[in-house]
C-alpha cells in the first residue's frame, strides 16, 4: 500500500509538524507500507520529497532535497497525486494519507476536504470535526451541548474591540488570552492582572480576528490521547508539570523540550473514570474519528474541566500521544499501523 505522509503547511505550526513527521518516519513500518513523503512549504507549495527524516526535522533542509511539485488529482475521483517533471507528469495512486499537518489549513478541515473530494482515505478526523475542533469558540458550543464543564470565558472579535467594546470579565485573574484558531500555544498569553490585558489581546489578534478570554482553572493540567472510531482506546493520562508556573508553550514543546510530563499521571480511579468519560463525550459530540488528544484541567476538588481538543495531535518523540501509548506497551510503529487501519474502517 502507498501511504502518503503529508507534513508542514502554511501554518504557525509548520515546524511542529516537521518534527512530528520526522518522528513518524523513524517509526514507520517499511515492511508493511510504501511511504510517499509530501511536504508543504511555509508558502504553501506542495512537493513530493525524497528527504530523510533528519532533513525534515529542522523544517529547512528538506525544501532543498530534489523535490518535485505535486498536486492531488481532483479531476477523476481516482485517489491519485500528480507529480510534475520537467516536461511531463507522472501519477501515483495513494491508498491512504497520514495527515500530520498541524494548524491552519492542515487541521481545520481544509485539507481534509481536498482528500474527501479526491476519494483518498486519511488518518484523522473528518471535515466537520476538524473544523469544529480547530476553532476554540465553536468547540465551546459543542462542549456546552454536553454536561462537560469548561473554564468560564468570553469571545471577542477584533472589529468589536477596535470600536471600543467593553469587556465584561466576570472571573478572576490569572486569565488566558488565546486566538480562537491556533495551536501549540502560539499567540496565547497568561495574564496576571488588568495592566497587561490589552497587550495580550493585541498579541492574540495578530493570529486571528476572533479570540477567547478564559478563566485560569487553579489546579492541574492533564491530557488524554484517544484512538478509535466506534470503540475508543485511551493512552495513559499525562500530567503536564509546569514548575516555573509557565504554561506549556511552543518553546517548551518543540524548541527546547524539557521533561515536564508525568505519564501516567498520579490520579485516583474515580477521577480517571471521569476524565475518560469526559473525553469520550467530547470526542463523540464533535464527531471525531481515528484519533485526537484532549487537554483538560483538574481543579483542587478533582473536578474535570475540558480545555481543548487537538484533532492532529503532535507526534514528536517528546509528545503526549506516542508516549502515553508507549506506557501501555503500544510502541509508535504499532500505533501508526493502528491509525492507518482505522482510516479504512
Ligand atoms: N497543536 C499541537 C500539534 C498539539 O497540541 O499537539
Ligand atoms: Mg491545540
Amino acid at each position: 500500500k502507498n501511504i502518503a505522509l503529508i507534513f508542514g503547511g502554511y501554518s504557525t505550526e509548520y515546524y511542529a509538524s516537521c518534527v512530528s513527521a520526522a518522528n513518524i518516519l523513524k517509526n514507520f513500518d517499511e515492511d508493511m507500507f510504501n511511504i510517499i513523503k509530501i511536504g508543504i512549504t511555509l508558502k504553501g507549495e506542495w512537493f513530493l520529497t525524497e528527504a530523510k527524516s533528519h532533513e525534515i526535522e529542522d523544517g529547512k533542509k528538506w525544501v532543498e532535497c530534489n523535490n518535485k511539485a505535486c498536486v492531488v488529482d481532483l479531476t477523476r475521483n481516482s485517489g491519485e497525486i500528480i507529480i510534475f517533471n520537467e516536461s511531463s507528469f507522472d501519477k501515483i495512486k495513494i491508498d491512504c494519507v497520514f495527515l500530520i499537518t498541524h494548524g491552519y489549513r492542515g487541521e481545520d478541515g481544509s485539507i481534509q476536504g481536498v482528500l474527501e473530494v479526491a476519494n483518498i482515505p486519511y488518518v484523522g478526523c473528518g471535515v466537520l470535526a476538524s473544523a469544529s475542533g480547530m476553532d476554540k469558540q465553536i468547540t465551546k458550543v459543542f462542549v456546552d451541548s454536553t454536561n462537560v464543564k469548561r473554564p468560564k470565558s468570553i469571545d471577542l472579535l477584533k472589529e468589536d474591540y477596535k470600536y471600543g467594546k467593553k469587556l465584561n470579565i466576570e472571573f478572576s485573574y490569572p486569565i488566558f488570552v488565546k486566538p480562537a484558531n491556533g495551536g501549540s500555544s502560539v499567540g496565547i498569553t497568561k495574564v496576571e492582572n488588568e495592566a497587561t490585558l490589552h497587550e495580550a489581546i493585541m498579541t492574540a489578534f495578530d493570529f486571528d480576528n476572533k479570540i477567547i478570554i478564559e478563566e485560569g482553572v487553579q489546579g492541574r493540567e492533564l491530557s488524554i490521547a484517544i484512538v478509535g472510531n466506534d470503540e475508543l482506546e485511551f493512552g495513559e493520562i499525562c500530567e503536564i508539570i509546569t514548575p516555573e508556573k509557565k504554561p506549556f508553550s511552543y518553546e517548551t514543546k518543540y524548541i527546547n523540550p524539557i521533561a515536564q510530563m508525568k505519564i501516567p499521571a498520579d490520579i485516583d480511579e474515580i477521577t480517571l473514570k471521569n476524565i475518560k468519560e469526559m473525553a469520550k463525550t467530547i470526542y463523540k459530540s464533535i464527531g471525531c474519528e481515528i484519533w485526537a488528544r484532549i487537554d483538560l484541567f483538574l481543579d483542587n476538588n478533582n473536578e474535570v474541566y475540558f480545555n481543548e481538543i487537538n484533532t492532529i495531535p503532535a507526534f514528536t518523540s517528546h509528545s503526549i500521544v506516542p508516549l502515553s501509548f508507549q506506557k501501555k506497551g503500544i510502541e509508535s510503529t504499532m500505533l501508526i499501523n493502528k491509525l492507518i487501519d482505522l482510516a479504512y474502517e
